[in-house]
């Protein structure tokens, strides 16, 4: 059974506005007031994890250490396991372009592409969602699409490694469908859903 969240105020841990928006709107339902760690000046703890569960834990966690407040926080990002589960949770650093000097995802679906190769382009999104409590309790849940890796990529919507990939069961990539399509089967909502399911709804 897992533990309610019945307080007023939830801190999000994370610095990204689009981030800390879109979990405000979807727990305003709830009647909850979202703070976010950028608020709050929190800092920004090292994430050393092994695992997308493990970093979430970690960044949930010292978000409430610091604010006192229940933290929620999140890591996502893309599992190819013909690579042995590669850029997993380097999905962002894998990004990062040598030459520019910036995170550049044009060049991470190039270099990710030649990287497989002949081998099998089977891949998913995974998304890891911490919530924390100033005792120590901790509820983690994980959502998962799975799909395949096009080349060339597709579209412009989306973010990331979206033009890149096509869930099971789907023509689009990601970077073609429309938000509200995406958002309806991600890892995000996934986990998002199993979340709420368990920890918000009455
Ligand atoms: P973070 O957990 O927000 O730091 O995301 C880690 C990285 O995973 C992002 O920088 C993206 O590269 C990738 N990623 C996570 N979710 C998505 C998604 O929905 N679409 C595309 N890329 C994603």
């Amino acid at each position: 059974m897992s533990r309610r969240f019945d307080e007023k105020k939830l801190v999000v841990a994370s610095h990204n506005k689009g981030k800390v928006k879109e979990i405000k709107e979807l727990l305003e339902p709830f009647g909850v007031e979202v703070l976010s760690s950028e608020e709050l000046n929190l800092s920004e703890p090292v994430e050393d994890g092994d695992t997308f569960i493990a970093n979430a834990e970690i960044k949930a966690k010292s978000a409430t250490d610091e604010s006192g407040y229940v933290s929620l926080a999140d890591d996502s990002g893309l599992v190819v396991p013909s690579l042995g589960g590669a850029p997993g949770i380097h999905s962002a650093r894998y990004a990062y372009n040598p030459w520019k000097e910036e995170r550049d995802f044009n060049y991470a679906m190039g270099k990710l592409n030649l990287e497989i190769g002949d081998r099998d382009r089977k891949a998913y999104f995974t998304c890891a969602l911490s919530l924390a409590w100033p005792d120590g309790h901790v509820e983690t849940f994980e959502g998962r699409v799975h799909g395949s890796l096009v080349w060339p990529t597709r579209g412009d919507k989306g973010f990331g490694y979206d033009p890149m990939f096509v869930a099971d069961g789907y023509e689009e990539t990601f970077g073609e469908m429309e938000p509200e399509a995406k958002h309806a089967i991600s890892h995000r909502a996934v986990a998002f859903k199993k979340l709420i399911d368990a920890c918000f709804r009455q």
